[in-house]
């Protein structure tokens, strides 16, 4: 099919029969056709090539079909892609057991699923079942998906309101905020569930000593800690985990995005032994997946915690990060009226704008420009940019220049405004 046809084609199935409105904005911001994509670049349906620095909302930190993930997963094709359920499976054996061993703390028994909502619903409803009580503490502008439940514990009314009446017993503080969060805690908390660097909420970094004071509070209550990892896990921080910059661990935590490898889609929730006993003791078909822990995606997993780990992503995160911030930071000098803020750690960053609307036009510019971003869910002030952790210094240095002729053609845009 020809070019303009085959995108004309699927821009009016996309109007038709997925979402108008959502196709009419993604028209906007100058997406074409996704036809392929390697490394860190994607291409379009005219061939045209972008950095990817949106990574899949973070699915993508080894880069787009890394070699060794792909391997692993065209020979488990080969073999036995699904599971016939009744039997035991050697990768869902595998890749507990090694995230047994890499998760921080006492995190031991891991439930397979699909997505990064069904990984948070899975931790909301153990801890509920484990604890017997009905209390939730979540935070404002938080994102832990967009099913009922956990919809429930999203902090944005803007998706929540709708749906409601939801899952009742959901508390929302302010995040970052210690005292608020302590306060909260109280002994009909099942959970407290937080996010260690919030994502969709506009990459907001909370103050050293919070995750810690979340633990405390728990401990205090016998309340359960649960921290969606769904997106600053496997490296994107820096850190193997985001929770290992503090040093703190969770009773249960949710992951997906990157840990299928970019791959496979896969979600997990790995949790204590004791959380295990209290909700499985009496039934071990307390919860299930038909999918879950499906032969493919599990190859990939386990591909990629060896990756993540050989390569060290997480190092290379933390290094590649700090560079990059550092030349954000020197963007916004030349900027201050545009840009309000930029912060991050690794290679999870966000850069906030002192005005609404301007993402739009910046998200526009930098695919322009060939460079691929996207602002965050709940805070459309801020666009975030979480590349491949593969990425090299000099897609780093094409990214910075991208974003710093966007904000100048923005710039220019506005005067003509005034
Ligand atoms: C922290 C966090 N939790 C949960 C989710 C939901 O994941 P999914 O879109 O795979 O359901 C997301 C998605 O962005 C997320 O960032």
């Amino acid at each position: 099919m020809e070019r303009d046809a085959l995108y004309q084609d699927v821009y009016e199935k996309y109007m038709n029969f997925i979402n108008p409105n959502l196709a009419k904005l993604m028209g906007f911001g100058g997406f074409g056709v996704e036809m392929r994509a390697e490394g860190c670049y994607i291409y379009d349906h005219e061939g045209r090539q972008f950095l990817d620095c949106l990574g899949g909302y973070g699915t993508f930190s080894f880069g787009h079909r890394h070699p060794r993930i792909i391997d692993a997963v065209k020979r488990q094709l080969d073999i036995m892609p699904l599971s016939g359920k009744a039997f035991f499976g050697q990768n869902a054996a595998n890749l507990a057991a090694k995230l047994a061993e890499l998760t921080p703390g006492d995190l031991k028994v891991s439930f397979f699923c699909n997505s990064g909502t069904e990984a948070v619903e899975a931790c909301l409803k153990l801890a509920k079942g484990a604890t017997g009580r009905v209390k939730i503490v979540s935070t404002e502008g938080s994102y832990h998906g967009k099913t009922l439940g956990a919809l429930a514990a999203t902090g944005r009314a803007k998706y929540r309101k709708k749906f409601e009446p939801l899952m009742p017993g959901v508390e929302f503080v302010p995040y970052g905020d210690v005292e608020a969060l302590v306060n909260a805690v109280d002994d009909q908390t099942a959970c407290v569930i937080l996010e260690p660097i919030q994502g969709e909420g506009g990459i907001i970094v909370p103050p050293d000593g919070y995750l810690r004071a979340a633990r405390e509070a728990c401990d205090k209550h016998g309340a359960l800690l649960i921290f969606d990892e769904v997106q600053t896990g496997m490296g994107r921080t820096g850190y193997r985990f985001g929770c290992n910059h503090d040093g703190v661990a969770p009773d249960l935590m949710s992951l997906a995005k990157a840990i299928g490898g970019g791959v496979m889609p896969l979600g997990v929730a790995v949790y204590t032994e004791d959380v295990y006993n209290k909700v499985f003791g009496e039934n071990p078909l307390a919860h299930t997946s038909t999918f879950g822990g499906n032969p493919l995606a599990c190859a990939a997993g386990l591909e990629a915690l060896a990756v993540l780990e050989e390569e060290g992503l997480a190092e290379r995160s933390r290094i590649l990060g700090e560079r990059m911030l550092a030349g954000f930071r020197k963007i916004q000098a030349k900027f201050p009226e545009l840009l309000a803020d930029v912060r991050g750690r690794g290679l999870m960053i966000g850069a906030e704008f002192s005005m609404d609307e301007v993402g739009e036009v910046v998200v526009a510019t930098l695919m322009k420009h060939g460079v691929c971003v996207a602002y965050t869910l709940n805070n459309p002030r801020v666009l975030r940019f979480e590349p491949p952790l593969t990425v090299s210094e000099e897609q780093i240095e094409k990214a910075l220049a991208a974003f710093e002729d966007g904000l100048l053609e923005t710039q220019s845009l506005l005067a003509l405004l005034v």
